[in-house]
């Protein structure tokens, strides 16, 4: 099916809609990363390895969906979804390193630094990064200003003041209880601020929004990142590790401050029903326009893995 976002097409039914944007992501990726045989081979391939083929591209996903809200263009919402994608991979490579999390199955197969050694799993995590912000200065992407922007978003979103601060909380935070407010300062941190920055990059990529639309994105896109993190952590302790394809019980094994550990896990669901309607009462003002949303957050709260 060929993914069009605008308003006419918003008839098809989500689970085609999601696997129509999953398999224009899937191909884009594969266009934009190195290919395998180009050298240095081994470091293409273990990139390669870490980006397709797996994932639920939920971020690619929430940029398109924010996309419709100003009829941005399909090709701009492809670059900047893959962009924020190979963050989120990289993110994964690095967390599941020895000195991180110590994983070895990720999205059902051996983690990056098992089939390709460490040295090459860090040398990944920083090409995939450094390729990340290329792919936002192509020139398909529009006025300058705006790419500026993207770049920005971004690199705020990825660094010590977004996901790599989340992780250096997470792994501070080891065998310690944190308070609420600590543990939701690292969950919006660590995954919130790159699920917040897919929201706000697919914003970018179409018709300016009203002050009052980007604000209300930017809260949607909050409590988005935060409920999504409360998810992982309900999953964690309730999913197999066949079904999630990554180690199930990790985070609570590894004495990590979890919404599960510090509520238990009936509080946890409660929480992320709550943030799930706040996240909805954030679109209202969108009406229609925000269909894409409502169902990514519904998605969101039952995904299963
Ligand atoms: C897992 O992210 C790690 C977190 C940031 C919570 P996803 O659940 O989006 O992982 P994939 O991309 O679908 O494998
Ligand atoms: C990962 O959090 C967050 C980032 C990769 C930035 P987790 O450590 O909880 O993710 P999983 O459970 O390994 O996917
Ligand atoms: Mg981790
Ligand atoms: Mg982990
Ligand atoms: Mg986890």
């Amino acid at each position: 099916m060929n993914v069009d976002i605008h308003p006419d097409h918003r008839q098809t039914p989500f689970p085609e809609w999601m696997a129509a944007i999953q398999k224009r992501v899937e191909e884009a990726l594969s266009r934009y990363l190195p290919p395998e045989e180009s050298i240095p081979a081994r470091l293409h391939q273990a990139m390669r390895y870490s980006c397709l083929n797996g994932g639920k591209r939920v971020r690619p996903l929430l940029a398109f969906a924010a996309g419709e809200l100003c009829l941005a263009e399909p090709d701009k919402l492809e670059i900047v979804s893959c962009a924020v994608e190979m963050i989120h991979a990289y993110s994964l490579v690095h967390d599941d390193l020895p000195c991180m999390d110590n994983d070895v199955l990720r999205r059902g197969r051996p983690t990056c630094h098992v089939e390709y050694g460490e040295a090459t799993a860090l040398l990944v995590g920083d090409s995939l990064q450094t390729l990340a912000f290329e792919l936002l200065t192509r020139d398909n992407l529009g006025d300058a200003k705006i790419q500026l922007e993207m770049l920005r978003v971004l690199a705020h979103a990825s660094g010590s003041l977004g996901m790599a601060g989340g992780q250096a909380i997470d792994l501070d935070s080891v065998g310690r209880t944190l308070g609420l407010p600590e543990l939701e300062l690292m969950h919006a941190l660590k995954t919130g601020a790159l699920i917040r920055a897919a929201v706000l990059l697919g914003g970018l990529c179409g018709n300016p929004l009203t002050h009052e639309a980007r604000e209300a994105l930017d809260r949607f896109s909050r409590r988005a990142g935060l409920l999504f993190q409360v998810v992982d952590d309900i999953l964690d302790c309730t999913a197999s590790t066949a079904t999630l394809g990554k180690t199930a019980g990790k985070d609570s094994a590894a004495d990590k401050p979890t919404y599960v550990g510090l509520m238990g896990l009936e509080r946890a669901r409660e929480f992320a029903d709550d943030l799930r309607a706040q996240a909805l009462e954030s679109l209202a003002v969108f009406g229609e326009s925000a269909q894409r949303l409502v169902e990514l957050t519904n998605f969101i709260t039952q995904r299963k893995f």
